[in-house]
């Protein structure tokens, strides 16, 4: 999607050998190390790597993030082997609800509509009605009739901004991502103060984001990942605080050379997408490691829930 470029020579030069041979694809989320980042086919947010799972021809989805992306690709793309190089990296959000706990709620909302993130694993998305990401949640909800009770895991902050914006009663789960629960609006008012002259591009998972003092702010800009990388194109400004995992800062400064892009915290980095590295790739691939598999029942229940987003 984006340009490239080389380091690591020796294990890049095997991983792309080794690629090709198998008919295998890369897929990365931008909060990967820049350097897996750089060997990837495709670099995008969560919505993009799922229609790019679900497009590809390759025989082998190499997925350069967490547990719940590769199960999406299972999902969705059931006949491809789908390998995760470091099987232990999970989600905070995927793992703050279960599926019983979705049953539950529908035992007494019988009419009502589950809309579950795609940070949610597949036995959730199989109690799911409808899934979103964070670039697309605000549509997803808009097409739901508006006397529908709706239930919105598992992120407390994206469901509170959707609430917010739409001005929408849902109830919400109280699920968080533990990197973005760090930008709370006190820290984004300090770096307001501190960078009087940049714009704002803040990630609807951020504690912050459904503040009215920060969404109606117009230095700001609430986007998903790649939402993020299109608005620093499409604006004049030339200086950005990024309030996310920094991660996605190495396709912007790929992107656009000319503008200044500063993390809101250069520490605060996702320890379970750090996990994948150029070494653990390689292994993976000559190995045919770790495979992402979803049994036949689950798959089928969880798909539509992801085909009504993609068809959205
Ligand atoms: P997006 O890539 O959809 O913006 O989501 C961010 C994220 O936290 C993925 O785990
Ligand atoms: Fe999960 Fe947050 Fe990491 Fe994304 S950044 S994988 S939501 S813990």
């Amino acid at each position: 999607m984006y340009p490239q470029t080389t380091n690591n020579k020796s294990l890049t030069d095997k991983i792309l050998k080794l690629k090709k041979e198998k008919n295998a694809i890369i897929l990365a989320h931008y909060y990967v190390n820049s350097e897996v980042q750089d060997i990837a086919d495709y670099i995008g947010d969560s919505l993009g790597l799922s229609q790019m799972a679900g497009r590809t021809d390759a025989k082998i989805i190499l997925f350069a993030g967490v547990q719940f992306m590769a199960e999406t690709a299972a999902v969705i793309s059931q006949e491809k082997i789908v390998l995760l190089p470091d099987p232990t990296a999970g989600c905070s959000l995927a793992e703050s609800i279960n599926a019983s706990d979705i049953i539950e709620w529908r035992k007494f909302n019988k009419d009502g509509i589950v809309v579950s993130y795609v940070n949610t694993t597949a036995d959730v998305k199989a109690e799911t009605d409808i899934c979103c990401t964070s670039a697309n949640a605000l549509d997803v909800i808009n097409s739901i009739p508006k006397s529908k009770k709706i239930l919105f895991t598992p992120d407390k902050n994206l469901g509170s901004y959707i609430k917010a914006k739409l001005n929408r009663d849902m109830d919400v789960w109280s699920g968080d991502c533990c990197v973005h629960e760090e930008f709370s609006k006190e820290s984004v008012l300090n770096l307001m103060s501190d960078y009087p002259d940049a714009h704002f591009l803040i990630h609807p998972e951020s504690s912050c984001s459904h503040d009215p003092d920060i969404y109606n702010n117009p230095k700001v800009h609430i986007l998903s990942t790649t939402g993020m990388i299109k608005k620093a194109g499409e604006i004049e400004i030339t200086k950005f605080v990024v309030v996310t995992e920094p991660g996605v800062i190495h396709q912007m400064k790929m992107v656009y050379p000319q503008k200044e892009f500063i993390p809101a915290d250069p520490k605060n980095k996702c320890f379970q997408m750090r996990k994948v590295t150029l070494e653990k790739i390689l292994f993976s691939l000559e190995n045919e490691c770790y495979k992402v598999e979803v049994n036949q029942i689950t798959t089928k229940r969880a798909r539509p829930s992801i085909t009504k987003m993609l068809e959205l």
